[in-house]
């Protein structure tokens, strides 16, 4: 796919549903009594590998008429798959729906594309063996594994190394159907949607903060969750692409209906603010639990920032169009506690680093960090990046294309399509030039 430089982005833009908030609606609809409806899922790879997985542990979630509609089988009632789950690119599918087997008396085997064979799974196989559920790994941890779910579930107080919601989101699911309370502390907070979402279909869940920021989550086993009714923001890591593309191309003014801005993940907005970024949020309202509103963004000159370590869980998905903001701000960003990126959809540090260099930014990273040295307006371009096949790597620098003075091609695009399908389409109606490369 090539991005050639354009003049300006405007209009409007309704952001596609939220990944997150996506799989954990189809994840407690399946888990709850009675029929639960969707508005707003997301329709990506991503999500519709949940919803395939939840079919075969034999709930029933069907499309119809713009809505979703989830029969479930109530906490504990799932059956045992009769096939492998295949989750695609997926890790957020792969972990949660680990956890949601994990206190159920059978065996689920998973696996996913070569990314996702790639990524570590030890961080949920342990907090899940304490549990009681038993796990048959390839070396170092990683798919295609099998669980044995726990017969007789244990209740565990679990306080997690890394600030995952990932790994917190597989516990609190195996927590569903076990008996007594599960804790999870976690270091630092993370995205808080599995939380949310377990109140808005009736579970009890309590907190208690740490002064450090951390924050202990308890949730009472074996609740009744009732089917319910879910709105499904728009993601907030999706519209960062048009936000960022608005931002760096000068004249641009645009705005983002209906995103979702829960605190956890606005760490983005508060570091392009930080640069100067001119974005504001109208409309502020509620959607199912979780705060939304309208983005409104014009573009303007950018500077550097140091970005703190402890903003990164708030922000986690968001560094790579970040890195492409501060390549064209004036001054250095430097960005650091990101030892995570190295196992996401692919090496998010070294992706960053070989595209920007590429495209004539000086640019370099340690095990955990990477400092940019941004040019202060329009970046060099005319490359050939290796997208990694990583959604979001491809996405920044689609965008990077479109600010730049030289188009940026990348090898391959197919990969936006587990997180952002019609993500050209949606730019180039208000303004990019983003297309199959030679058409
Ligand atoms: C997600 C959590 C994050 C994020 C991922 C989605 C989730 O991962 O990177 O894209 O939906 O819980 P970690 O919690 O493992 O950092």
């Amino acid at each position: 796919m090539i991005s050639r430089p354009v003049g300006a982005l405007s209009g409007r833009i309704v952001t596609p549903g939220d990944k997150s908030i996506s799989h954990r609606a189809l994840i407690l609809g399946a888990s709850a009594v009675g029929e639960t409806t969707v508005s707003g899922l997301l329709e990506a790879e991503d999500v519709l590998a949940t919803a395939t997985a939840l079919r075969a542990l034999g709930a029933d979630c069907t499309r119809s008429g713009g809505q979703w509609r989830i029969h479930g089988r109530g906490v504990g009632g799932l059956a045992e798959p009769d096939r492998v789950l295949d989750m695609g690119n997926s890790g957020t599918g792969a972990r949660l729906l680990m956890g949601l087997v994990a206190s159920h008396p059978f065996t689920t085997f998973f696996t996913g594309d070569a990314s996702l064979r790639g990524r570590p799974m030890r961080r949920v196989i342990e907090p899940l063996a304490e549990m009681g559920a038993a796990f048959w790994s390839r070396s170092n941890g990683r798919l295609p594994l099998a669980v044995r779910g726990a017969v007789e579930p244990l209740a565990i107080d679990y306080t997690q190394s890394i600030a995952s919601a990932q790994v917190k989101s597989a516990i609190m699911l195996a927590a569903m159907n076990t008996p007594g309370h599960t804790s999870v502390v976690e270091p630092a907070r993370s995205r808080d949607h599995t939380e949310r979402m377990l109140t808005h279909f009736g579970a009890d869940v309590s907190f208690v903060d740490a002064p450090d920021g951390g924050r202990t989550i308890t949730l009472v086993g074996q609740p009744e969750l009732g089917g319910c009714a879910v709105e499904v923001p728009g993601d907030i890591s999706s519209a960062a692409f048009p936000l960022v593309g608005a931002l760096i191309i000068p004249g641009s003014r645009l705005a983002l209906v209906n995103v979702g801005v829960n605190p956890l993940r606005t760490g983005l907005i508060e570091t392009l603010q930080e640069m100067g970024g001119r974005i504001e949020a109208v409309d502020a309202r509620e959607l199912s639990g979780e705060p939304v509103a309208d983005l409104v963004v014009e573009a303007g000159d950018l500077v550097g920032v140091d970005v703190p370590a402890e903003r990164v869980p708030r922000m986690i998905d968001e560094f790579p169009i970040l890195a492409v903001a501060a390549a064209c701000a004036r001054g250095r960003t430097r960005m650091s506690g990101l030892g995570e990126l190295r196992v996401k959809e692919s090496d998010r540090l070294a992706a960053m680093v070989e595209g920007l260099v590429a495209c004539g930014v000086n640019a370099e990273a340690g095990p955990d960090w990477i400092v940019i040295d941004g040019v202060g307006g329009a970046l060099p371009g005319g490359a050939r990046i290796r997208a990694r096949h990583d959604h979001r790597i491809a996405m920044a620098f689609l965008v990077a294309g479109a600010a730049a003075r030289e188009a940026v091609a990348i090898d391959d695009g197919s990969a936006i399509a587990t997180s952002f399908p019609g993500f050209c389409a949606l730019m180039n109606e208000v303004g990019a030039d983003m297309s199959e490369a030679g058409a």
